[in-house]
């Protein structure tokens, strides 16, 4: 045995903080966002949607659910039905019990379901905190409701060391061959976690307490068995709990993958009913010079074609930096996972109580390697004590597959998809504790999160992700209910720059729209896509592909309302920059690069405009992204027809802010300009003042015929009309705001594709930040 030193916990120390710059995600949806559709279940009085099973066929999702367990139709992609409901109560008795151990009756004693697995063809297995009473019962699918007894009761197990007591304590569970292992606190008090195995013929086994194989706090998160990989002989659990194994000044949580195995049946003398193949190791998840993310949250386990198998984890670091609290995925093979059970064992050094490398004699078979046979007294015995490994499981190319700040994942799953070339891409989508879905891929040039969705209206932790692959669908469960996210909305992307920029494995430019590629089955060689790189050039500027403007009018939360004024007049224009990637960087252009005496440009971008003469003139805000660039709104503001027509510049817009020090100045300068204009009107003018004095109203008609053609050249009408995109020749809608004088200051004017304007709500902002760049919003505002 090696002599007693110091075990050395490097990566710990190691604090030095070097704050990387974080990633973002690309496109982030608000709730009730009609790009990202969410369709929804849930129920009156039915609360805490935690617990979820698919049925084989895929065509229910039963949920467990406070003191209820309900099956839902979901073969109809667009809705979820309600097919059966078992109401499950705590007996009056329990709740009473539960109470008088001052437990809430308003928060606690109710049967929070934690355990729903399919049994059998005609059985589910199901378990409850049931008032701080862990119980088990049986499901008859074939009338959804649990089995009784014969007095018409309920047939109900003893759930204790199967479901928790405590509804705020994770658990973990799976049904494999007809047995239920489980992971759970076995106690009232919720400081004895067990590992245990029940149902089925043979005895059951349990972890062993006193030998505190694992510790007091542990929290389980996932359990697996990998049925058609290398390791089909045992089943796996992930938790975290306070590590003992290293001296450091305060509580360490790590985070731990224990595996048992299927064909242990327990000891004989030594270990009776306890399991003989108990093995611990840490799963390490952590990037360079930065603190470990050592709290796992969640794991996902994706089979590969191989017989392998690669765990994804979301982890959480237990300290934070500054105010960063960041998460991170990390991804573990079942090899490197194997390789750290095949090592060497820890054991503890009991005269220096330190855990130290165990250097002795080697048995064979292995203790804890599931050969078959019984196994001696003395290999039960050395296990035991030598149920911790010594070398730790480190990820995938040692790092995390991604870092992000500020965010903590609770959930994670992973779907395996084909790109157009025929790459496969395994597509993340992590559950955060504030609502908010994240979709992400792992591509050459590092992770990339392609879109944020705000899943509930008032942040709180998602509960449970479960992906369909063959529908293509993700169901959410919550506090309130089950939620289904359809996994992309290619749509969202109209035109090919987008389309590509997006790196969406699920999407790709057809040369004509950005279609789902798992829903085309013609042949799709000539489809650009680009997941690794982002890199729209030189596809999309092939073939004359044009880009295409966004045709819809959608609302924004945070857009301005324009509203019309007549008078107080306004001489302030903002002209907003759709920020919809947060990849990209925006820059204003303008006609006249020189007359920005008059201009401010906002934090988000968005443009000021104090409009005098020189002010007319095109202003575009252009998007620059992965070295792409594409402009993302047009505005022109024109004013009238000849130079000296500039009468009273009549300023529509009204502003939700303020901007005193310029509206005074414009203001003084204007009440001048309409001093020398009426004067010269009226001495110069005087019978066409009387007859435009008579054109009254707002009719669009009108306006339409006096002004067409007009608003689109410049003030100094000597050029020829503005710069403009090729989308505007085709279908991009063009919003103009123009009045020719005094006479007209009522009347906001609309060209093109109405459905494209929102003039309440100006289009131009609100498309946009809700989540799409659309190629060439363009406006005129004309004076
Ligand atoms: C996809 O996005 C388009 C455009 O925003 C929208 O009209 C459509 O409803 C969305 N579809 C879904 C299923 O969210
Ligand atoms: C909880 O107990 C209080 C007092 O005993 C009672 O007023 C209240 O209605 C109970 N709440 C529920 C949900 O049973
Ligand atoms: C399924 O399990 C239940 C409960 O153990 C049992 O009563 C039933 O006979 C089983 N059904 C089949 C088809 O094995
Ligand atoms: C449900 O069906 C089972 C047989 O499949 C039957 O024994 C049981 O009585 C039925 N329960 C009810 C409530 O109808
Ligand atoms: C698809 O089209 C390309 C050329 O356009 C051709 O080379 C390829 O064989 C086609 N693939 C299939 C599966 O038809
Ligand atoms: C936009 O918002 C306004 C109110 O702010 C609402 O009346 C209108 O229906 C919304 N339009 C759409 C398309 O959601
Ligand atoms: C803005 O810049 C782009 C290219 O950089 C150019 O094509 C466009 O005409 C410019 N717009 C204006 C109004 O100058
Ligand atoms: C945005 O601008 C910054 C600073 O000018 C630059 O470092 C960064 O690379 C730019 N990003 C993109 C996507 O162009």
């Amino acid at each position: 045995m090696e002599p007693c030193r110091f075990s050395r916990l490097a990566s710990i120390l190691m604090l030095s903080v070097a704050l990387a710059v974080d990633l973002m995600p690309r496109l982030t949806f608000r709730r009730g966002d009609s790009s990202r559709l969410l369709t929804s279940f849930s129920r009156k009085g039915v609360l805490n949607y935690d617990t979820f099973l698919l049925s084989e066929d895929g065509a229910t999702l039963y949920v467990g659910a406070r003191d209820t367990i309900v099956a839902l139709e979901i073969s109809n992609p667009d809705s979820i039905q309600l097919k059966g409901e078992i109401p499950w109560e705590p007996t009056p008795g329990k709740k009473v019990e539960c109470v008088f151990k001052k437990k809430s009756n308003e928060t606690e004693c109710f049967n929070f379901i934690r355990i729903l697995v399919q049994l059998n063809e005609t059985h589910l297995y199901t378990c409850g905190t049931y008032a701080f009473s862990p119980t088990c019962a049986y499901v008859d699918l074939e009338n959804f409701t649990l089995v009784t007894d014969d007095t018409g009761q309920p047939l109900l197990q003893e759930g204790k060391g199967l479901c928790p007591f405590d509804p705020r304590h994770q658990n973990t569970a799976i049904i494999v061959d007809g047995e239920l292992y489980t992971g759970t606190m076995n106690n009232f008090q919720g400081n004895e976690p067990i590992i245990s195995r029940t149902l089925g013929s043979r005895t059951v086994l349990k972890t062993d307490s006193f030998l505190t194989w694992l510790h007091a706090d542990a929290a389980f998160v996932a359990s697996f068995n990998l049925p058609s990989s290398l390791d089909e002989d045992k089943v796996y659990f992930f938790f975290q709990e306070t590590a003992k194994e290293f001296d450091f000044f305060e509580k360490l949580t790590v985070s731990r993958v224990a595996r048992v195995c299927k064909n242990d049946v327990g000891g004989d003398k030594v270990l009776q009913k306890k399991w003989t193949t108990f093995l611990k190791t840490q799963l390490s998840c952590a990037e360079p010079g930065q603190f470990p993310y050592t709290v796992i949250q969640h794991v996902f386990a994706l089979p590969q074609p191989d017989g392998g198998a690669v765990f994804y984890g979301v982890f959480s670091s237990q300290w934070q930096a500054g105010n960063f609290r960041s998460s991170a995925v990390c991804a573990f093979t079942l090899n490197a996972i194997t390789k750290a059970f095949n090592g060497k064992y820890k054991e503890l050094n009991k005269e220096c109580s330190r855990w130290m490398t165990y250097s002795g004699p080697t048995m064979d078979p292995r203790p804890g390697s599931c050969s078959v046979g019984p196994s001696s007294d003395k290999a039960l015995t050395f296990m035991k004590d030598h149920f911790l490994m010594d070398e730790k499981v480190v990820p995938a190319n040692n790092q995390p597959l991604l870092v992000k700040r500020n965010v903590k994942y609770t959930q994670i799953t992973v779907h395996q998809t084909r790109s157009v070339s025929g790459a496969l891409y395994n597509v993340m989508f992590m559950g955060t504790d504030k609502g908010f879905l994240h979709k992400a891929v792992v591509a050459g040039s590092g992770a990339h999160i392609i879109e944020e969705i705000q899943l509930f209206e008032k942040p709180e932790s998602i509960r449970n992700l479960l992906l369909s692959p063959e529908k293509g669908i993700l169901y959410v469960g919550y506090s309130k209910g089950v939620l289904q996210i359809p996994l992309t909305n290619c749509s969202i992307y109209t035109t090919c720059g987008n389309c590509i920029l997006a790196r969406d494995p699920y999407c790709a430019w057809d040369r004509h729209q950005c279609r789902d590629i798992r829903q085309a089955s013609e042949n799709m060689s000539n489809w650009l896509q680009d997941v690794e790189n982002g890199q729209p050039d030189p596809g999309c500027q092939q073939n004359g592909v044009k880009p295409r403007s966004f045709s819809r009018a959608r609302n924004s939360s945070e857009g301005s309302t324009i509203k019309i004024l007549n008078p107080p007049l306004n001489p302030i224009v903002r002209l907003p920059c759709p920020q919809a990637s947060a990849l990209a960087n925006y820059s204003w252009n303008y006609t006249d690069q020189e007359a920005d005496g008059g201009l401010v440009i906002e934090d988000d971008k968005t443009l000021v405009v104090v409009v005098q003469r020189d002010t007319a003139g095109t202003y575009e805000c252009w998007a620059n992204e992965n070295g792409y660039r594409h402009p993302v709104a047009r505005y022109l503001i024109s004013s009238g027809h000849r130079e000296g027509d500039l009468q009273s510049p009549a300023l529509l817009l009204e502003e939700q802010r303020s901007y005193w020090v310029q509206f005074v100045t414009v203001t003084v300068l204007l009440s001048m300009t309409l001093a020398v204009a009426v004067a010269l009107a009226f001495f110069s003018y005087h019978d066409k003042l009387k007859a435009k004095s008579k054109v009254q109203g707002c009719s669009l008609s009108e306006a339409h015929g006096k002004g067409s053609g007009q608003e689109k050249v410049p003030l100094n009408g000597s050029q020829s009309p503005p710069p403009q995109g090729p989308e505007d020749q085709h279908h991009g809608p063009y919003q103009e705001l123009a009045t020719d004088g005094a006479a007209k200051a009522c009347c906001i004017r609309v060209e093109g594709d109405s459905s494209g304007v929102d003039a309440d709500n100006n289009q131009l902002n609100s498309s946009l930040a809700n989540g799409e760049e659309g190629q060439g919003a363009t406006a005129a505002v004309g004076i």
